[in-house]
């Protein structure tokens, strides 16, 4: 008998760089992962994330919140797609909207995100030009669960880039992006494989690849 699989829904808003590196994981291509993915959902109808997801035949949804009165009802709609389709965790990778407490309550630690930066560093917006400007030797990216307030909530994983003296923020951006892009299916697929509880406030990851030890930049110091 074949392996039960996490079926998650993922949600986005623009290019779908990371929606990429998720399907390249746990496609259809990929039938013995342990992630399923089974809905696109897209609240702008010229994502180019939507092209990824038809392109690798996996089934795509529009909900368009200029369709809406107000964001209540544009979620509930949202809720309600995700919900047909049987998705189990919800997965924001690039959606731009900021959710109700109501939907985020239908979804405890159900619901998590990708932040391009080293949480709690850095919230909110053009987080690399931040990271310049506050001189880090350190930058990078963190997977959480989502809670009401704006990119707060236990933190499932992260990655460290080096921040170099002729970064600018495209260069910064790019090197965190490519980090994204191997962390955020390693954080799903300890999701998946049910390594990831919350106690407390915190999220508690149980596998056996943490090797501890320092990282120094510059190096050598
Ligand atoms: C990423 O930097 C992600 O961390 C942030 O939005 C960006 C989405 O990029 N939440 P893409 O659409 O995945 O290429």
């Amino acid at each position: 008998m074949a392996a039960r699989r996490l079926k998650i829904a993922i949600l986005i808003s623009g290019r779908g760089s990371n929606l990429q590196a998720l399907i390249d994981q746990f496609g259809p291509a990929a039938p013995t992962s342990p992630i399923e993915i089974v809905l696109v959902l897209s609240n702008r109808p010229d994502a180019f994330g939507l092209t990824r997801a038809a392109r690798a035949g996996i089934a795509t949804k529009i909900v368009d919140h200029k369709a809406f009165a107000d964001r209540a009802s544009f979620d509930a709609a949202m809720d309600k797609e995700i919900r047909a389709v049987g998705a189990e965790l919800v997965v924001l990778a690039g959606f731009l909207r900021l959710l109700t407490d109501g939907f985020i309550a239908g979804w405890p630690d159900r619901l998590v995100n990708i932040h391009p930066a080293l949480l709690p560093a850095f919230k909110g917006l053009h987080t690399h030009a931040r990271a310049l400007e506050a001189g880090v030797r350190f930058h990078g990216c963190t997977v959480h669960f989502v809670r009401p307030e704006m990119d707060t909530g236990p933190i499932i994983a992260q990655a460290v880039v080096p921040v170099r003296p002729e970064d600018d923020e495209n260069s910064l951006g790019l090197r965190v992006l490519a980090a994204e892009h191997r962390l955020f299916p390693q954080a799903l697929r300890l999701i998946a494989e049910g390594k990831v509880t919350v106690e407390g406030e915190r999220a508690i990851v149980r596998d056996a690849a943490f090797a501890g030890g320092l990282l120094f930049n510059p190096l050598g110091a």
